[in-house]
């Protein structure tokens, strides 16, 4: 059974959708470290309530980005952690970390991927753009923000009458269904990296 860790900073809903996953046994891995770096949001109360280990690693407490990110690191290895996922982690990962971890770390990005990547307003800017067709991605991350390999992806159409709000909301609801879906694919080991391109092998579980 892979070992998750789970990034996180404020809402948690995308976490909420691992622990809903884990719980129903459709995970293929068990949470076993919630790391936020802000105190006192949403997404700690959530892993306290299903039982999962928090760690609170604030920027204030650590003279350098670096110096903060190599201590979620340490903690993420103290735990054992095989997997490692980006929920709503406000933050760029630095390199070392990426490194420590390569290509088992996996971000969902809310957009449809290389769209309005690097930001924090995804869906805004996918509005103020006017594409037909949003979405979300989940993918590898690497050294280059938003840029690693893409693992799955689903597409959202915008309505005349979307705003930020209603859109986000649509956006959301396929986050919470290809995380847990591209987390269980990596913990079972079926995804294959070649170049850009990921590859999903098949269930070997399913005959057909
Ligand atoms: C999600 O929409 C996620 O895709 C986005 O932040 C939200 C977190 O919500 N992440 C990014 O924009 C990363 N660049 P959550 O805390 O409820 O999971």
């Amino acid at each position: 059974m892979s070992r998750i860790g789970v990034l996180v900073s404020g809402r948690g809903s995308n976490l909420q959708a691992l622990l809903d996953a884990q719980a129903a046994g459709t995970l293929g891995g068990e949470v076993v470290v919630v790391i936020s770096n802000h105190a006192g949001v949403p997404a700690l109360e959530r892993a306290a309530k299903a039982g999962v280990p928090t760690v609170v690693l604030e920027r204030d407490a650590f003279e350098s980005r670096k110096a903060q990110h190599l201590a979620i690191c340490e903690a993420l290895v103290s735990h054992n952690v095989d997997i490692v996922v980006l929920a709503g982690f406000d933050r760029i990962l630095h390199p070392e970390v990426v490194r420590r971890f390569q290509q088992r770390i996996l971000n969902v990005h809310p957009s449809l991927l290389p769209a309005f990547a690097g930001g924090l307003h995804a869906q805004a800017d996918a509005l103020d753009y006017g594409v037909k067709v949003a979405g979300c991605t989940v993918h590898f991350v690497t050294e280059e923000v938003d840029a690693g390999p893409i693992v799955l992806q689903a597409p959202v159409p915008v309505l005349d009458d979307d705003t930020v709000e209603s859109l986000s909301a649509r956006i959301l609801e396929e986050e919470h269904r290809i995380l847990p879906e591209a987390v269980r694919l990596l913990a079972e080991g079926r995804l294959r990296i070649e170049g850009r391109r990921v590859r999903v092998l098949p269930d070997p579980l399913r005959a057909d």
